[in-house]
């Protein structure tokens, strides 16, 4: 008899934790240790006297307090209670109440791979070799020629309805008000077993091309609505996007658990055709990146608003029904949920 084979549904996978997952802005953690949660994973951040980030598990194995509610001592994590200190490696070096000949407790925590990339803390919470995995990095972040808005995703769904809501750009339809983008027809999936990408052809309202373009993105009346390729791809576990050469977003992932997720939603403008204003002094050109960053965050917080509110719907109606089937005429979204399942078991095989 063959072996039953058991098989996950989308909406309750967990993830492929041998990945690199973001978990806050570089900017989130200063001088105070903070907390977050990737799929159940208490974690907490700190960096050290020399600005290196460190993350370990949020528990202080005295007594199962928070580490995050304690100090940074130089390249220590102090816990609140009663003060024992905790390296980088998760290992505890110092007690301060520790009697003569008496030994430090061997009681470690786990210590996570992190590393800091383009404006984003990355984490790799699985057991296998995280060095094998390449981040995916946001080549634009501090690339002259793009203007970078960021917005944070707080989203009471399973990961799966978010990255289906940005594979399927049929739901332009939701976000007629916004004018982001019109049209979409699906023309090509590609999959791997890391990716799936798809090509639509769309219609764009914006077109930067003088340097008074940028203005579209606060005047509405100025658009005019024209061809553009849109391509959107999940990079497991992230999401690229790009409408004609104009502008690219991300999204960036941090599944919390089975009905949370926290993702970061990151736009670019490119300024790339401007060809002139490549040739000013590098500090001008920083000046108007920086100037100009966030322009388009009121945008993508709109944009969040809406689909995070179809999401919160979708999520209900799963732990209400679980069993009721969808109805799905984009091809793009079975390529979606089977990458998520192959991803996950794909671990447990590991
Ligand atoms: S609970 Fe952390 S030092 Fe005692
Ligand atoms: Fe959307």
């Amino acid at each position: 008899m063959g072996q039953l084979e058991y098989k996950p549904n989308v909406r309750t996978c967990a993830i492929n934790l041998n990945h690199w997952y973001v978990v806050a802005r570089t900017t989130e953690v200063r001088d105070q240790p903070v907390n977050v949660t990737l799929w159940h994973n208490d974690i907490v951040l700190y960096r050290d006297s020399q600005g290196k980030i460190n993350a370990l598990e949020d528990r202080c194995p005295h007594r199962q307090v928070k580490l995050s509610a304690g100090k940074v001592v130089n390249n220590a994590i102090e816990c609140a209670y009663h003060g024992w200190q905790f390296n980088g490696e998760g290992n505890c070096s110092f007690v301060p109440y520790l009697a003569e000949k008496q030994k430090l407790p061997n009681c470690n925590i786990k210590s996570y791979p992190v590393q800091e990339l383009d404006g984003f803390i990355w984490l790799f919470p699985g057991d296998g070799d995280s060095e094998a995995v390449t981040p995916m990095g946001l080549p634009e972040w501090e690339h002259l020629n793009y203007i970078g808005s960021v917005a944070t995703i707080d989203c009471p769904g399973h990961y799966s309805y978010l990255i289906e809501n940005l594979m399927d750009m049929h739901h332009g339809h939701l976000h007629d008000n916004y004018q982001a983008w019109a049209c979409a027809t699906l023309k090509e999936i590609e999959t791997t077993d890391s990716r799936v990408d798809v090509l639509y052809d769309a219609q764009s309202y914006y077109r930067i091309d003088k340097i008074w373009s940028i203005s579209q993105l606060f005047f509405p009346s100025l658009r005019r609505l024209h061809p553009e390729p849109l391509r959107v791809s999940y990079v497991y576990p992230h999401w690229a996007s790009s409408l004609g050469q104009d502008f690219k977003i991300y999204c960036l992932f941090c599944p919390v658990n089975e009905t949370t997720t926290k993702a970061y939603l990151i736009h670019f403008t490119s300024l790339e055709s401007f060809w002139r204003l490549h040739k000013l002094p590098v500090p001008f050109r920083r000046f108007v990146k920086n100037s100009l960053f966030n322009a388009a965050k009121g945008l993508l917080e709109g944009l969040i608003r809406q689909d995070v509110e179809m999401i919160i719907q979708e999520q209900q109606a799963f732990n209400t029904n679980p069993l009721q089937r969808n109805f799905e005429l984009n091809r793009a979204i079975a390529k979606v949920q089977q990458l998520i399942i192959n991803q996950f078991s794909q671990q447990i095989n590991q």
